[in-house]
């Protein structure tokens, strides 16, 4: 008997073209330009080649389908540098496709054989992204998976990203993460076609980076005492605790990383933060500082050190920064700037320039000086003096100077871009200059902050929900949109720490973000998107990346009522829940009563416990709400 061939099932019927509101049952994340969805579908057969020439760069984009196509699967692959009659083909354009560009790449799935093309290797990388989403859950396993009909549907896809910048922020410094944590950050990240890891690699916490002749940057200034709890709120390190939490990169661990990082068409963006938050280089050498007695300073374990009750910039405590009136911090800067420089191909160089306390600055002769004989007015012309200078180091070593927006602060340096955080203000006023901007906005692209309600996250002071990330448009009305050259997310880590924390907290907001750097803006719809991470929630687990199922869990909204009672609102972020609730202090499920309009809590009511439901399948965690907190929640709404 003839074997079965799944091709000849395929038949092109009909062909149907898919846009903003695309019903195409496909889950692409992020959404690509454009899919044209044939009937029919393409079955792996069990034995496999993959035709992908010779070029070295495309050595990770055919390892990864590799493993995909045959470790869970138990099939077997042939990799060979010519077969055009292959299972699947990699083809590198001989000649250009000016509409896919760099990055971009056309991928064509049909009943007999799958081809990528693209101009250049990482298009074929991200082809191969795309590829595998199209292929069952399972695939994303690393053992074999049974009883899974390992077919993709037949498609059409041209695709390339709207912004040349699609980063992550990682920041190392405040919690230490390990090479291989790095690593695998990055091969996450690629997965949703992110390419630039911004490593945030100093900060009070810890100086994360050898630099060959400061040798106590490392020695001292990468080590502080392991406390855990509310981080700002730890008790001061006593002088018996030992210091030795933390952790550095050598130069040769920063060479892998950044080859590593290549290999995946990642640039690695170094963030040196000065001259706030630099008490681990203070402390490492006190000199640095304008202030008597730095001496006596340890590297910050997470104490309160500034005072925040006044606004920005805070009152420091201790005085965490560089002194720009001292001509040994421009030489300690040219040393780290160079070989920063070395170690880093990227064309960027992040210097910081964020939340630096002014109130040692105040009072120190040696600034005072300094703005006598430099004409400065005030500190945030004393700070664009100290930026101005560093941008001059940073393009003498033949690199671009970024900064946090707070470098727009009494004059921004000729050539230096912004990286915009507080809001979207600094990133367009930077643009109307004519100066590159980077758009990384606290409002949607904080990875630090809560997915959901302080019920149920561990507590920071800000929510940022994957709803209000997904609203991301990197490019503010009447700007230049040449100007804003990406968007990124930051991952700060005060409470983060460990690796499965930081997967919890990226994903699956990164895939918000991912979607409003990459999709064309017109091609962005939540419900779309939000049917799409569930079915993502299901390819995380199979790869056993942690992320965060806030989304399923109810949004709470408290307001003052009548005779001091409070009024509960409860809705979900994504459609078609239904929601759960006891006030007797037991755990609902659906046979208890649904939320159908606002509650007020019974008398003496002392929690509220709710969940979500789809159909009968619990989705939402369980969460408690104590009625007192939700009553000072409502008081201090209505203050
Ligand atoms: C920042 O979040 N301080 C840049």
């Amino acid at each position: 008997m003839k074997k079965r061939s799944g091709f000849l099932f395929c038949l092109f019927i009909s062909v149907i073209a898919f846009g903003q509101d695309n019903k195409s049952g496909l889950a692409i994340i992020p959404e690509p330009v454009n899919i044209v969805k044939n009937t029919g579908v393409f079955f792996l057969p069990k034995n496999i080649t993959i035709e992908a020439g010779s070029q070295p760069e495309l050595k990770q984009a055919v390892g990864n389908l590799k493993n995909h196509l045959s470790v869970p699967t138990g099939m077997h692959v042939t990799v060979t540098s010519s077969a055009p009659a292959a299972t699947v083909r990699l083809v590198l354009n001989k000649t250009e496709n000016a509409e896919i560009g760099k990055e971009g790449y056309q991928l064509s799935v049909s009943p007999k054989q799958i081809v990528i093309k693209a101009n250049q290797p990482a298009g074929i990388f991200y082809g191969v992204q795309t590829l595998v989403q199209l292929f069952p859950k399972e695939i994303e396993s690393d053992t074999i998976a049974k009883n899974v009909k390992w077919e993709a549907p037949c498609v059409q896809i041209t695709d390339y990203p709207r912004f040349g910048w699609r980063g992550l922020m990682f920041d190392v410094s405040r919690h230490f993460f390990t090479k291989n944590d790095v690593k695998k950050y990055i091969d996450d990240m690629v997965r949703y076609k992110f390419n630039l890891l911004h490593m945030h690699l100093t900060d009070d916490e810890g100086w994360r980076i050898e630099i060959k002749g400061l040798p106590k940057l490392t020695e001292v200034g990468a080590w502080n005492v392991k406390k855990v709890g509310y981080f700002g709120t730890f008790s001061p390190p006593a002088p018996d605790e030992p210091k030795n939490y933390g952790g550095f990169y050598t130069q040769d661990d920063i060479k892998e990383l950044v080859q590593y990082a290549k290999e995946r068409f990642v640039n690695i963006l170094p963030e040196i933060d000065v001259p706030g938050h630099s008490l681990a280089a203070v402390v490492s050498y006190p000199e640095l500082s304008c202030t008597q007695g730095a001496d006596k300073y340890h590297v910050r374990s997470g104490e309160e050190i500034m005072d925040w009750s006044h606004g920005a910039p805070p009152i420091a405590l201790v005085d965490n920064t560089l002194c720009p009136a001292n001509e040994k911090v421009y030489d300690f800067l040219d040393k780290v700037v160079t070989q920063l420089a070395q170690l880093f191909p990227f064309e960027y160089m992040h210097l910081g320039g964020d939340e630096c306390p002014k109130n040692f600055w105040e009072k120190s002769d040696a600034i005072k000086a300094l703005m006598q004989k430099e004409g400065l007015k005030n500190m945030e012309e004393v700070q664009s003096y100290f930026e101005k200078r560093l941008e001059k180091i940073v393009t003498s070593k033949g690199k671009k100077f970024i900064g946090w927006d707070e470098i727009l602060e009494g004059g921004l340096a000729p050539s230096a871009a912004v990286m915009s955080w507080r809001g979207m203000k600094g990133g367009a006023e930077a643009a109307k200059m004519k100066h590159n901007v980077v758009m990384s906005p606290t409002t949607f692209a904080y990875l630090d902050y809560m997915n959901g309600d302080p019920a149920i996250e561990p507590r920071i002071y800000a929510t940022l929900r994957l709803s209000k990330a997904y609203q991301f448009e990197p490019v503010p009305d009447s700007v230049d949109a040449k100007y804003i050259i990406g968007g990124q997310a930051n991952l700060w880590t005060e409470q983060v720490y460990n690796m499965r924390h930081a997967e919890y907290m990226t994903y699956p907001r990164a895939l918000a973000i991912s979607e409003s750097v990459w999709s064309p803006k017109a091609k962005k719809n939540w419900d779309n998107f939000s049917q799409k991470v569930e079915k993502h929630f299901g390819r995380l687990d199979e790869a056993e990346i942690k992320y965060a199922p806030s989304m399923y869990d109810p949004i709470v909204n408290v307001s003052s009522a009548a005779d001091k009672q409070i009024k509960i609102e409860l809705s979900t972020e994504v459609k078609g829940l239904d929601i759960y609730y006891t006030f007797d202090n037991s755990f609902p499920d659906r046979f208890y009563p649904k939320y159908t309009e606002a509650l007020t809590p019974p008398k003496d009511a002392v929690m509220l416990r709710v969940i979500t439901y789809k159909g009968d399948k619990p989705v939402g965690r369980m969460m408690t709400l104590q009625i007192k907190d939700l009553q000072q929640r409502a008081d201090k709404k209505s203050e």
